[in-house]
């Protein structure tokens, strides 16, 4: 793990995919503060247009509108980046839907999903890295996973089973960089945790206000912006609710499933539910 500072340093350039709301847009005036230029891509033109403007007054902005399960429109994206400034410092695979599907219903919902969570970014891997181990300067891949990927909750299969796959995927890629490049192009896996964006907002009922419980979007990207500095290959993000510890709690519990031979997801079994909250409740 060694320092990300010659990344994360102005006049280099951030790419990332769906930057028009939420942890996208808040992550780019993060990158923009630091005095980084910007490669923004989304498939909500007004939304980037807006961003674009507010942004353009701190830094230089170049959008691009496309939707990510399109190999063309990000083919256009890192055509774009690399011609217009000639150097990208961060791939950030932000694009992501919630919409799903269960275990044994909706084809067309599971495809869906895995296009947008998962495929696009196999297919941005595959346009941006052969690049970007290139250029001279060092440079970095940012993909956003979840923890509905990490401890897999019951709820959405097609969510948790895309974003199962974000972490699987950038850990192969971090290994198989460290063999191609040494630490030239690193591999981050971003795991927000409860975030106000309109992704989550878009679940409640219209006027709810924030929950307590959530982070905004601007107090994530600091906290992210803070860990990728600092080399982190898991970037795993508390709430106001769910603390570091509580979370590597929940990940030993779901590791020891299949140690033990527990049944699936046991957490949220009922024969289980009082050894999980004693589980948690003890100090170590
Ligand atoms: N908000 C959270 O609590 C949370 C928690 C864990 C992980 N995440 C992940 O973080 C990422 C960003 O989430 P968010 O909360 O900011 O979401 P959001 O819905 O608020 O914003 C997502 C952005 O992506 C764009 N987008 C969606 N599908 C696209 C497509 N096919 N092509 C191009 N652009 C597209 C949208 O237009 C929007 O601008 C996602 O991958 C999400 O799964 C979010």
């Amino acid at each position: 793990m060694s320092s990300r500072d010659d990344i994360l340093t102005p006049g280099r350039v951030a790419v990332i995919t769906g930057a028009a709301a939420g942890i996208g847009a808040a992550c780019a005036q993060a990158f923009a503060r630091l005095g980084m230029g910007l490669c923004l891509f989304d498939r909500d033109a007004d939304a980037l247009d807006r961003l674009s403007a507010q942004l353009g007054t701190l830094t230089e902005v170049v959008t691009v509108t496309g939707d990510v399960t399109s190999a063309e429109d990000l083919a256009r994206l890192a055509d774009t980046a690399f011609e217009r400034f000639g150097d990208v410092a961060v791939l950030m695979n932000n694009a992501g839907i919630t919409a799903g599907a269960g275990p044994w219903d909706d084809l067309a919902g599971w495809r869906h999903q895995l296009e947008v969570n998962l495929f696009s970014i196999v297919t941005a891997q595959s346009l941006f890295v052969p690049r970007m181990l290139q250029q001279d300067r060092r440079s970095a891949i940012v993909n956003l996973g979840s923890k509905e990927g990490i401890t897999t909750p019951p709820g959405n299969a097609a969510y948790s089973v895309a974003k199962a796959g974000v972490k699987v995927l950038t850990e192969q890629l971090a290994h198989e960089l460290r063999s191609a490049g040494g630490d030239k192009v690193s591999a981050h896996l971003f795991v927000p945790g409860y975030t106000w964006t309109p992704m989550n907002i878009a679940l409640k009922p219209k006027g709810t206000q924030k929950p307590d419980e959530a982070w905004t979007a601007e107090q994530l990207a600091d906290y992210f912006l803070g860990r990728l500095r600092k080399g982190d290959f898991y970037i795993l993000c508390p709430d106001n609710v769910v603390t570091q510890e509580m979370d590597a709690k929940r990940i030993e519990w779901a590791a020891h499933d299949m140690i033990d031979n527990r049944p699936a997801l046991s957490r949220w079994h009922p024969d289980w539910a009082d050894k999980f909250a004693r589980f948690m409740r003890a100090q170590d």
